[in-house]
């Protein structure tokens, strides 16, 4: 059950949502507590809503790991935590002082059982003393390699309430990598499921959280002006772009077994494809949006055998400069094997065989130590039918682009030619322009502040299904695959540009060029 808290102003950065809506209080479990994403992403998250008079009175947070810390010495670090990341800073203290009281900590490794037993106890004690009702979430922000046992230890402890029986809830977060090909994610998913049901699971892609990924849906199916050109008459291609300025910073050793493809693609960028490709969905509801996303996943060509060189480049960045800071080269950087052949950066030409995309190229291409951190969709549509303007040697006739800015910078904006004012007929581009931060005039929430809270409520259409990563995972792998077995390695571009010179071929091969974002 959901109830709306009356204090709470509404907030128009919630689209579709009338009321904010305030879960009932649970146990959430963080395993893996002492890491970077709690300290970084999860407690200060958590703590925004509570500034936001989102999270429920109660709210009860464990944290839950090797480190040997007492309840307040958690409380201290997580405050400094707070301190440096949360969206909403300074950190009240009035506010902090309450949420503090819900912060807890057990230690313990996660394959000791008495650790489990541990656990459970005080959870117990928090339904007596917090009101927490039984209900619980764990949160497994752990390298997979755990999952397997901590499934079982939460089993075997009946840490888990099976939801087809009547009881409170238990949920369960996961965090990406989810596999590192289609078997292990097929194996992780049989562990998942082994412990939990699938609509108890959460799988975390945090592009889902991002406002301007949801405000995808709102734009196209809450207007009636776009959806009619969405589609092969109107829309000559697609491009997306996920761009990082950074390197590999101190990933080294987990961007070794990944690579840009398998970091960024084949989750973050697949869930942006579906998104613009999907059919409407009968309802906005988990399923009804998943099962129109995972058709989109479905119908991805597949990349020609022995031919995927046509379709998909891959790169690797040098020594060079970005942002005017010199950066050094992959294979310099920490855990990272002098002669790697790891791709930093790719890009693809896609097709969906469906009939609303029947032959329109979506190019794809996402890299770390690209010029600027930017994410963008452009749609780039077909030319006017009949070129009136054409024979006039001063008019030069662009495209239409509609491009949506996922960060920074988030907004919309349309691209259009307009008459030059003046007795002559000339042209120029000129663009008509939404920004977030002018239209809303404030930043919008936190990608893990929306997810975490979703999880609360129970919501799963902002999470990845199992049939979606594991139909991402067997359209991609054929291509990882004849990477891995072309010794020919990736293309070296130099840090701070737009990849190596083959991404630029790509496109120009068919008489169209990448959009700078
Ligand atoms: C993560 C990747 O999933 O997304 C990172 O593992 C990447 O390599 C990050 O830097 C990008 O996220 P964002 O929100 O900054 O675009």
């Amino acid at each position: 059950m959901t109830t709306t808290a009356p204090d709470v102003e509404p907030n128009p950065l919630r689209e579709g949502l009338e009321q904010e809506r305030v879960p009932d209080a649970s146990c959430l479990v963080i395993f893996g507590a002492s890491g970077d994403l709690t300290q970084r992403k999860l407690i200060p998250g958590l703590y925004s809503l509570a500034h936001d008079g989102l999270l429920p009175a109660g709210q009860t947070i464990v944290g839950f790991s090797r480190s040997d810390y007492t309840d307040d010495e958690f409380r201290k670090l997580m405050r400094e935590a707070c301190d440096k990341h949360a969206r909403t800073r300074p950190v009240d203290d009035a506010i902090w002082e309450n949420f503090a009281k819900g912060l807890f900590y057990v230690r313990g490794n996660f394959d000791e059982h008495q650790a489990y037993v541990e656990l459970k106890k005080r959870l117990g004690e928090f339904d007596k003393t917090r009101g927490t009702g039984g209900r619980r979430i764990y949160y497994l922000a752990v390298p997979p390699d755990y999952f397997p046992l901590i499934c079982e230890l939460l089993g075997k402890e009946q840490m888990v309430n099976d939801p087809e029986k009547d009881g409170p809830y238990t949920r369960a977060i996961i965090e990406k990598p989810f596999g590192h090909d289609l078997e292990s994610a097929r194996e992780l998913n049989r562990v998942a499921v082994s412990t939990f049901r699938e609509r108890q699971l959460f799988r975390i892609d945090h592009y889902l959280g991002k406002e301007t990924v949801q405000n995808l849906l709102v734009l196209r199916f809450a207007n009636g002006i776009f959806e009619p050109f969405w589609n092969r008459q109107y829309i000559d291609h697609v491009q997306l772009t996920v761009a990082e300025s950074i390197g590999v910073e101190k990933r080294g050793a987990y961007f070794e077994s990944a690579g840009i493809t398998r970091d960024i693609i084949q989750n973050h960028m697949l869930q942006l494809v579906s998104l613009v490709a999907m059919e409407p969905p009968v309802a906005f509801e988990a399923d009804a949006v998943r099962d129109e996303k995972v058709k989109v996943l479905r119908a991805l060509r597949e990349f020609p055998k022995g031919k995927e060189a046509e379709l998909a480049v891959r790169g690797q960045y040098t020594d060079g400069s970005v942002l005017g800071e010199e950066a050094i080269a992959y294979r310099r950087e920490e855990n990272v094997d002098p002669k790697s052949n790891v791709e930093t950066f790719a890009a693809m030409k896609v097709f969906i065989d469906n009939w609303r995309w029947a032959d329109v190229p979506f190019y794809l291409r996402a890299g770390k130590r690209l010029p600027k951190r930017v994410t963008d969709i452009s749609i780039h549509f077909r030319p006017a039918p009949y070129p009136l303007f054409n024979k006039m040697s001063n008019v030069k006739m662009q495209s239409n682009i509609l491009s949506i800015r996922i960060q920074p910078d988030e907004g919309i904006s349309l691209k259009f030619d307009s008459k030059i004012p003046g007795p002559t007929v000339r042209t120029a581009p000129v663009t008509m322009e939404f920004r977030y931060a002018t239209s809303f005039g404030a930043e919008p929430p936190e990608a893990y502040e929306r997810l975490l809270l979703e999880t609360m409520l129970g919501d799963s259409t902002l999470f990845a299904r199992r049939d979606e990563v594991e139909t991402a995972w067997d359209w991609l792998d054929p291509l990882l695959v004849a990477w891995a077995k072309d010794a020919r390695g990736p293309e070296l571009y130099p840090a701070g540009n737009w990849g190596p010179p083959s991404a630029d071929a790509l496109i120009e091969r068919d008489g169209r060029s990448w959009r700078r974002p």
